[in-house]
């Protein structure tokens, strides 16, 4: 059974996603604690399940290495097996990076390398595409830049605003996420093996 810390911002709509499918028997990997870097909604999913919590606030630390530092002492207590960050709106500094390194994963609401950071929805919008997408990946010290494990298109229709389009975005993302823990809990994922995604250039 993989043990999975969700670290979520805000209202944890795919961390309930992933607690709903953890609660199936059948579901190989089980949510042992969620955190936050401040009071998210989301918290309540956790309490709900009668999963533990925790919160680093953001606010209470001058650097994001102190920050990081906290955070990082609160997830060895748990020692989950893979960390996903579900919505967490914060940049992990690059020592907790490499301490969990490869067994963090995030979710994106685009269609990666398209539209990373902290805006992609808002991004694909901007930029008059006509399909974005969401996307699964491992964390690296970038923005949105490490190895993609699970992607998928999701169309811009005529009229869609940043909520609409977040919002038929989500379920993909969802669902994505769901089946990428349970590939890893399997073994049909080994996140040892996955390869870096070549950098432009310029980065
Ligand atoms: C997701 O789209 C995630 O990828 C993005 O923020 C959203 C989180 O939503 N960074 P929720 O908190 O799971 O509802």
């Amino acid at each position: 059974m993989l043990s999975v810390a969700v670290l979520i911002s805000g209202t944890g709509s795919n961390l309930r996603a992933l607690l709903d499918a953890a609660a199936d028997p059948s579901y190989p990997a089980r949510i042992v604690v969620v955190g936050a870097d401040r009071e998210a909604d989301g918290l309540a999913h956790a309490e709900e399940f009668g999963i533990p919590s925790f919160t680093v606030p953001w606010s209470g630390h001058t650097s994001r290495e102190a920050w990081g530092a906290e955070l990082d002492a609160q997830l060895r207590v748990w020692q989950p097996d893979l960390i996903v960050l579900s919505g967490l709106m914060r940049l992990l500094p690059p020592a907790v990076v490499s301490a969990w390194s490869p067994r963090i994963v995030n979710t994106h609401p685009a269609y990666l390398p398209e539209f990373p950071g902290a805006h992609g929805v808002r991004d694909a919008l901007a930029a008059g595409a006509t399909q974005t997408g969401a996307s699964v990946i491992v964390v690296d010290d970038g923005v949105d830049t490490g190895p993609v494990l699970a992607q998928e298109r999701v169309p811009v229709l005529p009229g869609d605003t940043e909520h609409s389009l977040h919002e038929r975005i989500k379920p993909v993302e969802r669902r994505l996420l769901i089946d990428v823990v349970r590939r890893i809990a399997e073994g049909g994922l080994d996140l040892g093996t996955v390869r870096d995604r070549p950098r432009s250039a310029s980065s």
